[in-house]
């Protein structure tokens, strides 16, 4: 009997920033007994639960199902305790699969090293028993076999997902520094956004925050494109039972309302690529595009604005950012009264050229990015004179060091989300 057998506990992997949101969503799909810790949560689930979180969960990054546990200070206990998994249980010589490793506060250094020597004991076990092996494959594997050793106690899983559930199939064509997918979707989820008003990408890229946006609105499942999981791999797996979790889902899918979401991006390949990933999607032709310089729209007024605007990492343009990056908060105050924007800063420093005092700001990492959501309320008559605001910023800054100083939010209407979900609370200042 594999460990998961034995007490119906997992463990989903997410990006830091994201556990206590994480834990919320887990709990609405089913799962049980959670336990929040750094980029992952432990909870417990029956089957149903279980396809149900790898199929609808848009923000955590993979399921693993634990094999074995065990003390592990050396490799040879490693490949030991690995050899002893009954791997053909789970796969056959056929099917090509990856390890993947992560080691914490461990006496095995090398997590390469670690993925190695499981790696080996798979391949040795299945020699052993049938005389061939099955093949490594890296990118695009069958199966994915997880090792993870903290404080010398390992834990080999097998990865339920079947990949990073960020990878929802949608975006085959990228652009230059797209968002990853379950980040956009912690942004639709902090925004609060209900799907009434409308949701507007000026910066839209490929499109990511769109699609996620559309998927929250018409409820299609994260998975919804995704032809095959890793739990189908577990040798208790239920197929009538992952129908039903399915199809339950796939009738909830609901149509996008005319004029509920809309994009847009000063790249004419950007609004190209933007339309034929979310064309992949139900009702992703409703999602109206356009390109223009998102400071020449006038239609924001009174919407929800979400965006991932340039930041120069790997845009290569970082000179011109923060001028760019004042342009885009004298528009926000002058041209977008009532509206809401979630914006998120690739590069954090950002924030302040803006000019406007955010309501609340929360860490999203990922992808080697020390991202920050946050809010603004654009409400009518709390325009705040940029460069005073910016004067203000600098001085916090040399103050109170790299994220300055908190500050109460501007606006009267509090984005309670972004709070309890863990957002930084802007104390009196
Ligand atoms: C960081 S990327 C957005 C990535 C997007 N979230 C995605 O997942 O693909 C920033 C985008 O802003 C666009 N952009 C730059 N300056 C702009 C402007 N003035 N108006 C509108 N879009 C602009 C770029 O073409 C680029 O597509």
């Amino acid at each position: 009997m594999f460990l998961y057998q034995q007490n119906d506990r997992y463990f989903a992997m997410i990006a830091e920033g994201l556990e206590d949101i994480g834990a919320e969503e887990l709990k609405q799909l089913g799962a049980r007994n959670l336990r929040a810790t750094y980029r992952g949560l432990y909870f417990e689930a029956d089957r149903t639960a279980l396809y149900r979180i790898n199929y609808q969960s848009r923000l955590v990054s993979r399921v693993l199902a634990p094999l074995a546990a065990f003390g592990c200070r050396e490799p040879q206990v490693l490949y030991r305790q690995a050899r002893q998994i009954p791997w053909r249980e789970i796969f056959g010589v056929t099917e090509r699969f990856a390890v993947f490793a992560n080691l914490v506060n461990s006496q095995m250094r090398h997590s390469r090293y670690a993925a190695l020597c499981v790696k080996d004991a798979i391949v040795d076990s299945f020699r052993q028993e049938t005389g061939e092996r099955p093949d490594v494959e890296r990118i695009e594997p069958d199966v994915w076999v997880g090792v993870f050793i903290e404080n010398n106690h390992a834990v080999i899983s097998l990865d339920t997902s079947g990949g990073p559930l960020h990878r929802r199939g949608y975006r085959r064509r990228a652009l230059e520094a797209p968002m990853q997918e379950t980040i956009a979707a912690a942004v639709i989820r902090l925004s609060e956004w209900d799907g009434e008003i409308p949701l507007v990408d000026p910066f839209c890229g490929s499109g990511t925050l769109l699609a996620e946006a559309l998927m929250h609105a018409c409820r299609i499942p994260a998975g919804y494109l995704r032809r095959r999981f890793g739990f189908e791999f577990l040798p208790d797996f239920d197929a009538r039972r992952w129908r039903e979790v399915k199809e339950t889902a796939e009738r909830r899918i609901r149509p996008l309302a005319e004029g509920r979401i809309a994009g847009s991006d000063i790249s004419a390949e950007a609004v190209a690529c933007a339309a034929e990933n979310l064309r992949r999607l139900p009702y992703g032709e409703k999602v109206q595009l356009e390109r223009i310089d998102a400071r020449h729209r006038r239609d924001l007024a009174g919407k929800v604005i979400v965006c991932n605007p340039p930041y120069g990492i790997r845009l290569g343009k970082r000179t011109s950012l923060p001028a760019f990056y004042q342009s885009l908060g004298d528009f926000l105050k002058r041209r977008c009264a009532g509206a809401r924007a979630f914006i998120y800063f690739g590069d954090r420093s950002l924030i302040g050229h803006l000019g406007l005092r955010p309501a609340w700001k929360k860490p999203l990492r990922a992808g080697g990015l020390d991202g920050r959501l946050a809010a603004f309320e654009l409400y009518e008559g709390s325009r705040q004179d940029s460069a005073e605001a910016q004067r203000e910023g600098q001085q916090d800054r040399r103050r109170k060091g790299p994220e300055g100083k908190k500050k109460r939010p501007s606006s009267p209407l509090p984005l309670r989300r972004g709070l309890a979900a863990g957002g930084e609370r802007l104390s009196d200042g």
